[in-house]
């Protein structure tokens, strides 16, 4: 389907709603014997109980972190505790995004934000910012006020204030987050969003020139989804934004790291040596590569909780492997720190109810085969 010109956010959100429909009934059932998932037998490294993933991570150069919000770490001390123990970069999930920090046209909320800066500076972390520019979480108002005449004006205005908020207390900024999209069929492979539906596609470089031009010393970072396995859809989406990271950088526009958001599904596959290719043409552009938003979805996987939890250790191990290997990656942040919290539970349940497992430490902030192999993959890239 090809669009000659963008299309209205309603029109938008039913191509979405449609596409999450036909994906909602993916199960372990559709996939071939040759796909279904076999645990490696590789032995588990275990280690001392003092020792943290921020602790391999820093002895091989790396970042390693996680995503969390103001409502938990300022709720759940015992998993705020852990949380600083284990990680040195905090990326809030949800606090930095326009629905948190635009309660209205005119006004902007740090509250959240700043909250979680103070924590991050109280227990020595640093935090990354994640979205200035993204097509969810629009706050209610959006819809009704923001126009092609104005949008301009708003999404400079809010990177301009956003970004000043916070110079020289942030470590990256997510300028831009999933503008890709080959499925909506538009030329360039752009997705189908209200900015690109008001702006045009030259919403992209206006964002990280005005996020440079607000602090010129922190790291922009162009972030995106479905990178990182074999489905045709990811393979037609490396390429693709490989293709914007070349036009971004040919344009002279300040983007300076790739961001891959990491969420793997268990039991699909995932093509080392075409995934190691990708992130080696993306060095060679210049770039730096951070893993975003790293988790294994288990829909898919077993319900038992030992065959399940090695199935997701051996694909973080798999992808890990991989991306060790590459110079060019600065960090690793999984997208929470602990099955307690997860965006997986309500937006990708399991079919029989199950709690999901997709991270290195249970909901008792016990670590799961998934840390060790973390710690193992850390401490391999140091050696
Ligand atoms: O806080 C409200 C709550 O008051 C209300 O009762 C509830 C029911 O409507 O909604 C709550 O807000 C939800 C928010 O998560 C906090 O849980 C929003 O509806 C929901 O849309 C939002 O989902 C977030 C999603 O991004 C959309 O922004 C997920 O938590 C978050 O994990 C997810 O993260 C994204 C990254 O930003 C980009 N990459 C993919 C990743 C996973 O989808």
């Amino acid at each position: 389907m090809v669009l000659s010109r963008p299309i209205s956010r309603k029109r938008f959100l039913r191509y979405t709603l449609g596409a999450a429909a036909s994906v909602g009934a993916l199960t372990l059932a559709n996939l071939k014997e040759s796909q279904q998932p076999k645990a490696d037998s590789l032995p588990l490294q275990t280690y001392d109980s003092s020792l943290t993933l921020k602790h391999f991570a820093s002895k091989s150069g790396l970042l390693y972190g996680a995503a969390s919000g103001y409502q938990i770490l300022s709720t759940d001390s015992e998993y705020a505790q852990r949380f600083a123990e284990e990680c040195l970069l905090l990326v809030p999930e949800n606090d930095l995004k326009w629905r948190t920090l635009r309660p209205s046209p005119g006004e902007f909320d740090f509250f959240k934000a700043d909250w979680l800066m103070d924590f991050a500076t109280r227990n020595g972390l640093m935090v990354r910012g994640h979205a200035l520019v993204f097509h969810h979480s629009l706050p209610d108002w959006f819809d009704a006020v923001v126009t092609p005449d104005n949008a301009e004006q708003f999404l400079t205005q809010h990177i301009k204030t956003v970004v000043n908020h916070f110079k020289g207390n942030m470590h990256s900024w997510d300028v831009v987050n999933e503008a890709i999209h080959p499925e909506h069929g538009q030329r360039d492979n752009w997705r189908l969003t209200p900015w690109y539906d008001l702006l045009g596609p030259e919403y992209v470089e206006l964002a990280f020139r005005v996020a440079a031009e607000a602090d010129p010393n922190v790291t922009l970072v162009y972030n995106d989804n479905r990178l990182s396995l074999n489905r045709p859809s990811d393979r037609a989406k490396r390429s693709a934004v490989l293709r914007l990271l070349e036009r971004l950088k040919a344009n002279n526009v300040p983007v300076h790291a790739l961001g891959i958001q990491g969420h793997l599904t268990g039991g699909l596959q995932f093509d080392a040596a075409a995934f190691r290719e990708f992130l080696r043409n993306v060095a060679d552009l210049d770039l730096k590569i951070m893993i975003t938003e790293l988790d294994v979805i288990d829909q898919l996987l077993p319900a038992d909780i030992e065959v399940r939890d090695r199935l997701v250790s051996d694909m973080y191990r798999r992808y890990l492997d991989v991306v060790m290997d590459e110079p060019a990656v600065i960090s690793v942040v999984n997208w929470g720190l602990s099955d307690r919290y997860t965006w997986i539970s309500r937006h990708k349940p399991r079919q029989d109810g199950l709690p999901a497992r997709p991270l290195p430490i249970d909901a008792h902030l016990n670590r799961k085969a998934a840390w060790n192999v973390m710690a193992q993959a850390f401490e391999q890239r140091a050696a």
